[in-house]
C-alpha cells in the first residue's frame, strides 16, 4: 500500500479515465505514457473498465493502473483480478474501504468532510481522495479542513485542471492531484490520443515548474570571484552577495570561491518539488549525487544531478 501510495505522490498527477470500448485501452495508455504520466484511473463508470484495465496491465507494465468509482466489494474484486493496483472510491464506503484494508489492497477513499477524514483515520487510512475538490470548496476548503489531522494527504480531484492544480501542489498536504482533463472522453472518443499526450505532457511541465535559478561559475580561489563579482556587477548593476562559498551578483550569477563540481560550474535549475523532479528525471535516465543533498523541514532542498552540459553540472534547487 505504501509503496503504490508513494508512487502516486512522485507522479503528482492522477488522470481519471473513462472509457466507453476497450478497444481505446491501449492507444490511451500509450498516450499517457507518451505524455510523462505512467499512471491512470480507470473508472468503473463504464462496462469497459474491467477490460480496459485487463488490456493496459497485460500490455503496458510500465504504467501504474488503478480502478476508480468504485462502488462495490464486486467491484474491488473484478478490478484486482482484472490487475488494478489502486482503487479509488466518490465516497466513503464502509464496507469497500473494510473489504480492501482487509485484503491489503491500497485504496484512497474519497471525503469531503472532517466526519469523513475520521472514518479513514480509525481504519489507520492516511492518504484520501478529496472530492469533489473545486465544488466542495476547493484549496480554502481543504487548508481549514485537514488543519486538525496533521498526518492525513490528500488526493483532490473534481474541477482541476492545469491552471489551478499548482496552487493545490504547494499545499504540503497533497499527495497529488487527480482529474480527467488531459483524458477527456471526447478527445478519447475521436481518437485524439496525439491531443492527450500534450495535454499530459503541458501537465507535468507544470507540475514540476523548471525554472534557471542562476549560473554557477568555478573560480580558482576568492580573489577571482570577487573580482569576478565586482566586474559583472559594475556592468550589469546587480548588488553583490558575499558568502562563505562564493559571491553572488543578482540572483543569477554565483562565482565559487574554489573550484567546485562541474568543469566550469553549474547550472542551477529550480522546481516546485525536488523528490517528485527527481523520480522524473530517473525516469529518463538521469541520476542525481546523493552526497550533495541538502534537506530543509526534512525534504530534499537541494542536489546535483548526473548530468553535465558544457562543462556544467545540472543543481536541482527547491522554490
Ligand atoms: C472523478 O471521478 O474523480 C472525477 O470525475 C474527476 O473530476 P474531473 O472530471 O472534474 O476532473
Amino acid at each position: 500500500m505504501k509503496d503504490i501510495l508513494q508512487r502516486i505522490g512522485e507522479l503528482g498527477i492522477v488522470p481519471v479515465v473513462k472509457l466507453e470500448k476497450p478497444e481505446d485501452a491501449l492507444p490511451l495508455g500509450k498516450a499517457l505514457l507518451e505524455g510523462d504520466l505512467p499512471i491512470a484511473e480507470v473508472t468503473f463508470r463504464t462496462d469497459a473498465a474491467e477490460e480496459s484495465i485487463k488490456i493496459l496491465t497485460a500490455e503496458l507494465p510500465e504504467l501504474l493502473v488503478g480502478a476508480g468509482t468504485v462502488l462495490t466489494r464486486d467491484q474491488v474484486k473484478r478490478a484486482v483480478d482484472a490487475g488494478a493496483k489502486f482503487i479509488v472510491t466518490p465516497g466513503f464506503n464502509p464496507s469497500v474501504v473494510d473489504y480492501c484494508i482487509g485484503n491489503d489492497i491500497p485504496i484512497t477513499p474519497g471525503i469531503n468532510s472532517p466526519s469523513q477524514i475520521e472514518m479513514a483515520l480509525e481504519r489507520g487510512l492516511n492518504v484520501v481522495k478529496f472530492f469533489p475538490a473545486e465544488q466542495s470548496g476547493g484549496l480554502a476548503m481543504l487548508k481549514a479542513m485537514s488543519a486538525p489531522y496533521s498526518s492525513v494527504k490528500f488526493i483532490p480531484t473534481g474541477g482541476i485542471d492545469t491552471k489551478n492544480m499548482v496552487s493545490y501542489l504547494s499545499f504540503n498536504k497533497i499527495l497529488a492531484v487527480g482529474g480527467s482533463w488531459m483524458v477527456k472522453p471526447e478527445l478519447v472518443a475521436a481518437g485524439q490520443f496525439d491531443e492527450i499526450t500534450r495535454i499530459s505532457r503541458e501537465a507535468v511541465w507544470a507540475l514540476h515548474g523548471f525554472e534557471l535559478a542562476h549560473l554557477g561559475v568555478n573560480c580558482t580561489d576568492e580573489n577571482e570571484a570577487l573580482d569576478n563579482a565586482k566586474k559583472t556587477a559594475a556592468l550589469f548593476g546587480m548588488p553583490i552577495k558575499d558568502g562563505n562559498s562564493s559571491a553572488f551578483c543578482g540572483k543569477g550569477f554565483e562565482f565559487m570561491k574554489s573550484p567546485y563540481l562541474g568543469e566550469k560550474g553549474h547550472v542551477a535549475v529550480s522546481c516546485n518539488d525536488v523528490g517528485r523532479a527527481l523520480a522524473f528525471l530517473k525516469s529518463k535516465g538521469i541520476g542525481s549525487l546523493p552526497e550533495t543533498e541538502r534537506k530543509k523541514d526534512g525534504r530534499t532542498a537541494a542536489i546535483y544531478l548526473d548530468l553535465n552540459i558544457g562543462g556544467f553540472i545540472f543543481h536541482l534547487l527547491q522554490k
